[in-house]
């Protein structure tokens, strides 16, 4: 099946330092189908062979492992084609749609237009309603292209409307595919396997068992050159709207009636409806918003937020988030469950831990830890259960101080290695094999805004502003008082 793989936004970040590294490794991989070629279209001009300089030159500052040799990267350079587009130009888009259809050389489609056309949105998403209005007017929009959303789409329930509207006044909804590249990370993948593969888990999977499920996404870097995008964005949009709410899908939602896309999304979308509305009460007593100040990561000094490059003296964007939810159905009712991010914290350490209740009667005394599933998105990639367990199984073993905390701890990027593939590198091939199983569904985005907006609306109106935290820690003391009202403390504090 070949394919003509077309990013909007050719030379930026996101091309880069995502999308470039991840169609290499593709390409490595020999996972990439035959007879594809990659355009990058961007503002200035620019010749096929400076494009590809400028890419090999990016390439070094990818991971040394994730580099490719001199005769790889002159395999993959064959691939990339740049043209220069004025996104405004209705005859830009008539010039796309030739180049698209015109017969061509490559091995693989026998000398006429591409199977399957992926058109990869990786501009601002203010540009998105003109782009694909003006796909639909150059008829860029036949039935074997498909449209790729990259976050943030848009920054409010009404923003992320009127991308929808644009969008579907081109593509239908099965062409327009939404990215939450934490879909696509393997971790995520194995939840579904977890949940839906193995019989062992569904029974225990519920309010009876579990006492409460933390799901954070830390990270150590701060807002690096990316300030004047953050501060218009903010840890709540940046992280919460999109991969934490994806994940606590993932996590709560009810065993779909088949692996079929819709049949995953309809589940979503039903978890997503079931999350308890916030008031400005709840928000108050449930939400802490806090801001980085100096401090040190890794041995180093670090700038505090404020002292960022392109961020407003008085900004009051937050960078961390921890925030308190319930799922209000039967399977979950007054179970909480605690999403946390932050940047500039002690770790790079993306994880849910699902809490299981206490025993109900111990007879080991002194040992009442329980136990814990802690699935680990990275750096690493794996599961740890932690049990109980009885030391050396002598005839003492029962007694208390016999007994000690061990953890099964199964890791899936040692087991499977050779196959392992990255988010980016999963869902650039699932867009064009046309697998919508990772992307995110526009009642599922809307529902997200929706549930998130009185956070922000609750924000806007408050005086006191993020809680400053010191750089290399876990964020506000505010947050872990959060859990401790519920009896609780984040896993570090374990
Ligand atoms: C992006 C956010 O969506 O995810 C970034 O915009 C964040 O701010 C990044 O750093 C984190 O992704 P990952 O895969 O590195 O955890």
């Amino acid at each position: 099946m070949s394919f003509d793989l077309v990013l909007f936004g050719g030379t930026g970040d996101l091309t880069w330092r995502k999308l470039m590294p991840a169609l290499f490794q593709a390409h490595r991989h020999g996972k990439l189908p035959e007879g594809g070629r990659i355009l990058a279209v961007a503002r200035d001009e620019r010749s096929d062979d400076a494009y590809r300089d400028f890419i090999r030159e990016r390439f070094c500052d990818v991971e040394a492992d994730k580099r490719p040799s001199d005769e790889e990267f002159a395999r993959f350079a064959q691939l990339l084609h740049y043209r220069r587009m004025d996104l405004s130009q209705p005859e830009h888009y008539r010039g796309l749609k030739r180049w698209l259809d015109e017969p061509t050389a490559e091995e693989g489609r026998g000398g006429g237009r591409a199977d399957t056309v992926v058109l990869f949105l990786a501009t601002s998403p203010h540009l998105f309603p003109v782009i694909c209005e003006q796909l639909g007017s150059a008829a860029i929009n036949g039935p074997h292209v498909r449209v790729v959303l990259e976050k943030p789409l848009g920054h409010d329930l009404a923003s992320a409307q009127e991308i929808n509207r644009a969008v579907s006044s081109a593509f239908t909804e099965e062409q327009a595919l939404r990215i939450d590249h934490y879909l696509g990370k393997p971790a995520v993948q194995n939840l579904m396997a977890l949940r839906f593969g193995n019989a062992l888990f569904e029974p225990l999977w519920r309010r009876e068992s579990i006492a409460n499920i933390q799901i954070t996404l830390a990270e150590r870097i701060g807002v690096g050159t990316r300030g004047d995008f953050y501060d218009r964005t903010g840890a709540l949009r940046d992280m919460i709207q999109n991969h934490a709410l994806q994940l606590l899908t993932m996590i709560a939602m009810e065993p779909p009636p088949s692996s079929d896309a819709d049949a995953i999304r309809d589940e979503k979308l039903k978890v997503l409806r079931s999350l308890r509305p916030f008031t400005p009460e709840l928000v108050a007593r449930d939400v802490v918003r806090g801001q980085y100040k100096a401090g040190t990561v890794d041995g180093k000094p670090v700038n505090g937020y404020l002292d960022e490059v392109k961020v407003p003296a008085d900004s009051r964007c937050e960078t961390f988030v921890a925030l308190r939810t319930e799922v209000q159905n039967w399977r979950w009712a007054g179970v909480p469950f605690y999403l946390r991010t932050g940047k500039r914290l002690a770790q790079r350490d993306a994880q849910i831990v699902v809490n299981f209740r206490e025993v109900p009667h111990p007879i080991f005394p002194g040992t009442r830890q329980a136990n814990k599933l802690v699935i680990k998105l990275q750096p690493e990639d794996g599961l740890e259960l932690h049990l109980l367990a009885a030391k050396g199984g002598s005839a003492n073993s029962t007694r208390p101080e016999a007994l000690s905390p061990v953890s099964l701890d199964l890791d899936f990027d040692k087991a499977f290695a050779s196959d392992r593939v990255g988010g980016y590198e999963r869902l650039l091939l699932d867009a064009i094999a046309g697998r919508l199983n990772l992307f995110v569904r526009s009642d599922e985005q809307v529902q997200a805004w929706r549930w998130v907006e009185p956070i922000l609306h609750a924000w806007s109106h408050d005086t006191v502003g993020p809680r400053p935290y010191t750089a290399g820690g876990w964020g506000p003391a505010a947050a872990s008082a959060m859990v401790a009202r519920d009896g609780c403390t984040w896993a570090e504090e374990q």
